[in-house]
């Protein structure tokens, strides 16, 4: 069998299966001052063609390692990745990512930025691309702008446009509002679920924001602390636009809220340190 029939059958195996991204058996060790350091245990998912899944979890837990190793950043891992069926062993424009950081170049506008990686396309075609992103981000007017003249979510909206001109069947986000204020994050956060309902993009999110998570997701996989492993995957079927107060929406966040902290665990202080609260009226 050709490589190429190889491959179809794997992708044809993986549409059979419902599967789009595929994990398998992904453990990951660092070298660490001659010490091996274990990041991800065999760690096993699918996800399905245009789901959105959050990955939520502590800091340190492997979350951007295992991102990683989906876009092909770093494929020295054992266990393995498949995106529609290929084997995922480098980064590729079709697996987009958008960091915490915008990584904007600073010294390219807002247009050239989102163009720039765009290579093979006529300069017509080019134009018309950068300007339907910049529209679906809602940067409009900003386009001759240059990276130090925007504020922290136009940038991101930027970064994001930039990953997704290529026309990416893969979107990566690790924390991607996390350097962000409450109101602009929340503001992005339904943003991007606007941008997912008009792409279709398959997302996967990583967050130490649970709110974000319950808002966001199709999925939330909960990863344990290092070695990172799937502690526990929650569906999220809310209802569209989703109510953040709805009693529903606060069951799911207590759900993986107490994945985290058992109750009362990390509010306990020593007898001895307890002091008597100092109510005064009037
Ligand atoms: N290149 C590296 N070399 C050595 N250790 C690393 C490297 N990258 C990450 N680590 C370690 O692996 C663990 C997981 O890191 P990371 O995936 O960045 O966690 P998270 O994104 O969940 O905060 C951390 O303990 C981190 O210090
Ligand atoms: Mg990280």
């Amino acid at each position: 069998m050709k490589i190429t029939e190889i491959q179809s059958a794997k992708a044809s195996e993986a549409r059979q299966n419902d599967s789009y991204i595929s994990v398998k058996n992904l453990s990951k060790y660092f070298e660490r001052k001659g010490e091996s350091l274990h990041v991800l245990d065999n760690i096993s998912f699918q996800v399905k063609k245009g789901e959105t899944v959050c990955i939520v979890g502590a800091s340190g837990c492997g979350k951007s390692t295992l991102l990683r190793a989906i876009a092909g950043l770093d494929a020295n891992h054992d266990g393995i990745v498949t995106v529609d069926g290929a084997d995922v062993t480098n980064p590729a424009k079709e697996r987009g990512m958008v960091f915490q950081e915008h990584r904007l170049f600073p010294w390219l506008t807002v247009e050239q930025n989102i163009g720039y990686a765009l290579n093979g396309v006529s300069k017509e075609e080019r134009r018309r691309l950068v300007h339907e992103h910049v529209k679906l981000v809602g940067l409009r007017g900003f386009e001759k702008v240059y990276p130090r003249q925007l504020s922290g979510g136009m940038a991101q909206r930027a970064g994001i446009a930039r990953a997704l001109v290529n026309n990416p069947s893969v979107l990566l986000l690790d924390e991607p509002f996390g350097a962000l204020d409450t109101f602009t994050k929340i503001s992005m956060q339904k943003e991007l679920k606007n941008i997912q309902k008009q792409s279709h993009t398959t997302m996967i999110l990583v967050t130490h924001d649970i709110d974000e998570a319950v808002f966001l997701a199709d999925r939330i996989f909960v990863l344990s602390a290092r070695p990172g492993k799937i502690k526990r995957i929650v569906p999220v079927t809310l209802p569209e636009p989703r109510d953040r107060n709805s009693y529903e929406f606060l069951e799911i966040r207590k759900t993986i809220y107490d994945e985290f902290f058992a109750e009362g665990q990390d509010l306990e202080v020593p007898k001895g340190k307890r002091k008597k609260p100092r109510i005064s009226v009037g």
